[in-house]
């Protein structure tokens, strides 16, 4: 395994009562787009502002390079990009001002700072904008303001807060495939959302979140290895017997088959072969079938497996 940049261990945060996480584990390995996945309010916005040192803990450790974070660790927090949940930028700066800003925080070679702007602004497609002030842009235009000033300094680890939430699918797009970009050009990445499509789509690991503890961790492919489901077969069925159903239940690898509104929904844990064994049952009983589906399980399916909810809001 390649070298930890993130180490989380037994973190214990409480707001008064509110256990907001609780023993919370994480270990991000250099290189990595990790997925925090989890529901509003499970946490994530918490753990990132922990580690950053900008909330205190009651209980656990953390260190970020191998080294512990503190307010005022200035050497560690210029390594280190952070796009926040919330857009954060100075209303009375323009796009370039307020990027050119942020760069100046960290960079102080003038040619450097401005070459660094300069390609910040390109990343994130801003160029017609940069006139512009942060009230003229549409909410897409703004995050991806807001992004160009969290990574302009060219930072080796970077923590995004839900970039996408409230973004046009044009800009959601730029930001998903700008998230790769950054990764491929070597920044370790902590990505944050409650939409599972994109964390599936860009993250090498995934720790799935629910009320402050870390439930699961993996690829999307260890994740949905974990659970029972692993395919289920949809097959339009005008009229079915009582007891066909019953020799459907006894297929190898079956453990659910529901009959509604026409849907035969056949559940399987495993196994090969599936879709050609019911349709060999269903032919030679003599049910005549419509349309068929196969679906392999989606990170919903595992997060309602492991916590009895759906992800979904
Ligand atoms: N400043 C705060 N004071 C009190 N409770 C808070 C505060 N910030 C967050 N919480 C609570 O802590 C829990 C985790 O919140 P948060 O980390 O923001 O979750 P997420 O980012 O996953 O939506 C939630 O129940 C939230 O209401
Ligand atoms: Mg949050």
């Amino acid at each position: 395994m390649s070298e930890s940049v993130i180490v989380v261990e037994n973190l214990v945060k409480r707001y008064k009562e509110l256990i907001a996480l609780d023993h919370f584990n994480l270990d991000i390995k250099k290189g990595e787009i990790f997925g925090l996945l989890g529901p509003n309010g499970s946490g994530k916005t918490t753990t990132i502002n922990c580690i950053l040192a900008l909330l205190k803990f009651d209980k656990g450790s953390i260190s970020v390079f191998g080294e512990e974070m503190k307010p005022d660790s200035y050497e560690l927090k210029s390594k280190i990009g952070v796009v926040m949940q919330n857009v954060a930028v100075f209303d009375e700066l323009t796009v370039y001002e307020n990027i050119d800003y942020f760069c100046g925080l960290y960079i102080s070679d003038k040619k450097l700072r401005k070459q660094y702007v300069e390609e910040a602004i390109e990343f994130v497609d801003l160029g017609e904008f940069k006139k512009f002030y942060p009230k003229k842009l549409s909410g897409g235009l703004l995050r991806r303001l807001n992004i160009a000033c969290g990574i302009v300094h060219k930072p080796e680890l970077i923590f995004m807060d839900e970039p996408t939430v409230a973004v046009d699918p044009q800009s959601r797009n730029k930001i998903l495939e700008g998230i790769v970009e950054l990764n491929k050009m070597g920044a370790t990445i902590i990505y944050t959302s409650h939409y599972m499509e994109e964390v599936e789509q860009i993250c090498t690991r995934i720790a799935i979140m629910d009320k402050g503890k870390n439930l699961a961790i993996g690829t999307t492919d260890e994740l949905k290895k974990m659970i029972k489901r692993n395919e289920t077969i949809s097959i339009e069925v005008l009229e079915i017997a009582e007891n066909i159903i019953s020799l459907i239940k006894e297929l190898p690898h079956v453990y659910e088959v529901t009959y509604e509104e026409k849907m035969l929904k056949v559940l399987y844990s495993g196994g090969k072969h599936n879709l050609i064994r019911i349709l060999d049952l269903l032919k030679n009983e003599g049910v005549s079938f419509g349309r068929v589906y196969s679906e392999r399980p989606t990170l919903n399916d595992v997060f309602l497996e492991i916590t009895g909810k759906e992800l979904r809001d």
